[in-house]
């Protein structure tokens, strides 16, 4: 079989854009447009990827990390150019080259797959994914021969007045035979209103030489779309979050709402979960099965196991077991791990804490910096005094522990296994297991003092 290698166009500022961000790192559906083009490239057969990088190319790459290639290409003087830096990793290579460019967030695997498959099948030197757009503007224009043979592309800014009526365009995804590739590109020039080196122009000069150059329309103009500016950017997104939720559905999730509900590129949800709208679920996210997520819940990096509720709440970097009713108005903040059968009511904020399973804290608490065992009750208003203003300490509260409403446990401070905590203590020594603590003032009760105090007052006024 032919040997295939992929080149990702990345190299460019992204002018149109207007954001101090490059381009390709704009986040879709909560990952950047590069990345998802690297990872539908990396579910096709490739020996390697090259991605061409040029500003931003340190943040470039280490979004994308070491297991692809890089070259870069210092002035961008156009799209055929920056082929020609992977001359070094390619040029000396025989087979296929795939190129994408890196601002085409939609395309997928299948897509590619089929244009190489195609490219293959007509034994051609050139095949070029071309679709059918509605609205072409700013997309090269395909030009056919008579005999439906494509003869060239144009782009917008070059185009005649009958060569913009065209409405298939050029989607910026190709595959060369790699010899053929690099030869024609020496011979691209940049004589054309922007000045630049048009890697599309490959193709009239790889025609001139009676090779085969070949077409493969894709039924899906919204899969190709190119992202230039921010209104394509939405657009992306909207048709991003389609593909997703639409995925998740049909996989056995429930989403009440598909258009109000944001679920990242990566995120995995386990069958008849059923997610509210709101929900914003982002990152390196897993949600088991049966789950209730939402309404209005933000969920990111996290792992949530089964049968576990959240409602308008955050959770952000940490474990969930199974079971767990979160919220409404709950944060759990990074490094927390909860655990089984573990509620978390309103207006608590956990933070780098353990709770093991059973554990309850149900109403208006700060966990922050603490291990909290099994069972234990953090009355309403349990607050961890974790810091000094200088550093952070260790909370313990082990298994079975009751802590009785408005506590304040100064760490670094242990309540022992089974011990009571008197509400309203402020507990700054540990306590011994099976004790109970209480630290607070004792109550004295001033008999009948609203009479002496009316007394005072009436003697005072006569
Ligand atoms: C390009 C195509 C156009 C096609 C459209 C599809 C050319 C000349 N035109 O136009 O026919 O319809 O894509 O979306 O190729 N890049 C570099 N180095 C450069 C210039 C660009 O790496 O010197 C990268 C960019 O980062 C980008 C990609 O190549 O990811 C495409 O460049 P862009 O300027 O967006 O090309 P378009 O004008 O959209
Ligand atoms: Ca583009």
């Amino acid at each position: 079989m032919t040997k295939r290698y992929a080149v990702v166009l990345a190299a460019g500022q992204g002018t149109r854009m207007k954001s101090r961000l490059y381009k390709v790192l704009h986040p879709v559906a909560g990952k950047p447009m590069v990345q998802h083009v690297v990872d539908q490239i990396k579910n096709v057969n490739v020996e390697k990827i090259v991605t061409v990088i040029g500003h931003g190319a340190e943040k470039v790459k280490s979004q994308l990390g070491t297991d692809i290639e890089y070259a870069l290409q210092e002035e961008q003087l156009g799209t055929g150019h920056a082929v020609m830096q992977t001359e070094g990793q390619l040029g000396e290579l025989n087979g296929t080259t795939l190129v994408v460019c890196g601002d085409t967030p939609l395309i997928s695997s299948e897509t590619m797959e089929a244009l190489l498959t195609h490219h293959e099948k007509e034994n051609a030197k050139v095949t070029l994914l071309t679709a059918h757009a509605e609205d072409p503007a700013g997309y090269g224009r395909v030009i056919r021969n008579e005999d439906g043979t494509v003869a060239k592309v144009v782009e917008h800014k070059d185009a005649s007045m009958e060569e913009l009526a065209v409405q298939e365009i050029n989607t910026g995804t190709y595959c060369f035979d790699n010899q053929t590739l690099f030869e024609a590109l020496k011979q691209v020039n940049n004589d054309n209103v922007q000045g630049e080196y048009y890697l599309p122009d490959v193709i009239e000069i790889v025609k001139n030489q009676s090779k085969t150059v070949a077409a493969y329309q894709t039924p899906s103009f919204e899969e190709t779309i190119g992202v230039n500016d921010r209104v394509a950017l939405s657009e992306a997104e909207r048709l991003m979050k389609v593909r997703i939720n639409t995925r998740h559905m049909r996989n056995g999730v429930t989403i009440i709402d598909p258009q109000q509900t944001y679920i990242s590129a990566d995120v995995t949800i386990g069958k008849d979960s059923v997610i509210l709208p709101g929900t914003v679920l982002s990152g390196e996210t897993s949600i088991g099965e049966d789950c209730e997520i939402g309404p209005n819940s933000e969920i990111k990096d996290s792992q949530i196991g089964n049968a576990t509720v959240i409602r308008q709440s955050v959770v952000h970097d940490s474990d969930v077991g199974d079971n767990v009713a979160i919220g409404p108005f709950a944060h759990i903040r990074p490094q927390s791990k909860l655990g089984n059968d573990i509620k978390v009511g309103n207006f608590v904020e956990i933070k780098k804490s353990k709770m093991d399973n059973g554990s309850k804290a149900s109403h208006l608490s700060y966990i922050g910096d603490a291990e909290i065992g099994k069972d234990v009750n953090l009355g309403c208003g349990s607050i961890t005094v974790n810091y000094d203003g200088k550093n952070k300490h260790l909370t313990k509260v082990e298994d079975g522990a009751f802590i009785g409403c408005n506590s304040n446990l100064i760490a670094p401070v242990t309540v022992g296994e089974n011990a009571y905590v008197a509400a309203g203590s402020t507990i700054t020594d540990n306590v011994p297991g099976e004790a109970l603590s209480i630290a607070r003032a004792r109550q004295t009760n001033k008999e009948g003092y609203v009479s002496k105090i009316q007394d005072k007052q009436n003697n005072h006024r006569g």
